[in-house]
């Protein structure tokens, strides 16, 4: 049982609030395009339908590619601090994450993550000016998050050392209160594995790197099918704090296969996870980051792929979205 509630921890926290592109339709700030369209101040075109985000008709095209390619810098200010997030094995770029989380959402709206990290989604969170709740079995990992937040100065979200198995106890009775989960679980064991190639050269040693020696980290346990019943379960328990409509979104990255298993982590994740009630899956992307360099792995003797890329699976929750400009703009949907 949790000590503290997220009803306890939203009581300290100031919000971003809720902005809506439609609000400035209503104030007259566009000009009428056709039916639907109207054009922004940044002429843009703009739907008065879109209940998802505040993106133009362009700038949610442009997310529809299925391949992300990125080279985000590892110094400097466009790093996001990534001197002190490099000390967590696998930490995401802020900027991927805000790109998400901007087309999942609309300013002011929450998102949670209960594997958290150092904080890629949280950061992304406060720099589209959304807000969220994270939560990770290391308190080490979020005292990271929080550091990396003052030297930044980005706004603090709401944070919680917890296992995420526990998160309904800490949920409790608030309901579908969030707008988009986005998550980067451990993928199996694959960080307690000794490291080759990349993943040695940048942890500077060829031995595991397990994200914590917790026996309660999904990256510790030992059985394949356990980690998927275990994902399952605790994505199943958070569905019921996702709103209608919205989506839940993660990361994962296949293993080399072996003579056990396959390892396509991806495709059995969203078996196990299309038998959670009330959630479908929509499709993915997959991220590919080009600042990672090629390894002779098996060389001369078989192949061993360098695997670059990283799926980012989208599933929905079934169910009408609400829109609270649904009644300004009569006649649509
Ligand atoms: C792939 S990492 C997430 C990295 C994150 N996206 C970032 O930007 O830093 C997975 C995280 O899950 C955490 N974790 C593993 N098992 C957990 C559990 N049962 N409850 C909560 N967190 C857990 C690990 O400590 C690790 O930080």
């Amino acid at each position: 049982m949790s000590s503290v509630t997220f009803r306890e921890l939203l009581k300290n926290f100031d919000p971003y609030p809720y902005r809506d592109f439609r609000e400035d339709i209503l104030k007259g700030k566009y000009k009428k395009h056709g039916k639907y369209s109207y054009i922004g101040p940044d002429s843009e075109k703009y739907d008065v339908r879109n209940s998802l985000n505040n993106l133009s008709g362009r700038q949610w095209t442009h997310f529809l590619s299925s391949v992300e390619v990125t080279a985000y810098p590892v110094s400097g200010p466009e790093s996001y601090a990534h001197e002190l997030r490099k000390k967590h094995p696998s930490p995401k770029p802020p900027q991927l994450m805000k790109r998400i989380i901007e087309f999942f959402t609309k300013e002011g709206q929450w998102v949670l993550d209960p594997f958290m990290g150092v904080g890629g989604t949280l950061l992304g969170a406060s720099l589209s000016r959304r807000n969220a709740f994270g939560v990770d079995i290391s308190e080490e990992y979020i005292s990271i998050y929080k550091e990396v937040t003052k030297k930044l100065r980005l706004k603090e979200q709401l944070t919680l050392v917890e296992d995420a198995r526990n998160l309904p106890d800490v949920l409790g009775d608030i309901g579908e209160f969030f707008d988009l989960i986005l998550t980067d679980p451990p993928y199996f064991n694959m960080q307690s594995r000794p490291k080759t190639g990349e993943k040695a050269k940048k942890a500077g040693r060829k031995y595991s790197t397990p994200f914590t020696e917790d026996k309660r980290d999904l990256g510790n346990l030992e059985n394949y099918s356990k980690f998927l019943y275990e994902l399952r379960r605790i994505i199943g328990s958070l569905v019921p704090y996702l709103k209608k409509g919205r989506y839940l979104v993660m990361f994962i990255k296949d293993m080399q296969p072996t003579e056990e298993d396959t390892y396509l982590i991806h495709a059995d994740i969203v078996r196990e996870l299309s038998k959670v009630p009330k959630l479908e899956f929509k499709g993915y992307k997959i991220w590919f980051d080009k600042t990672q360099n090629l390894y002779p792995y098996g060389y001369p003797f078989e192949y061993v792929g360098n695997i670059f890329h990283q799926y980012i699976l989208i599933f929905r929750k079934r169910g009408k979205r609400e829109d609270p400009f649904r009644r300004y703009f009569s006649g649509n949907d």
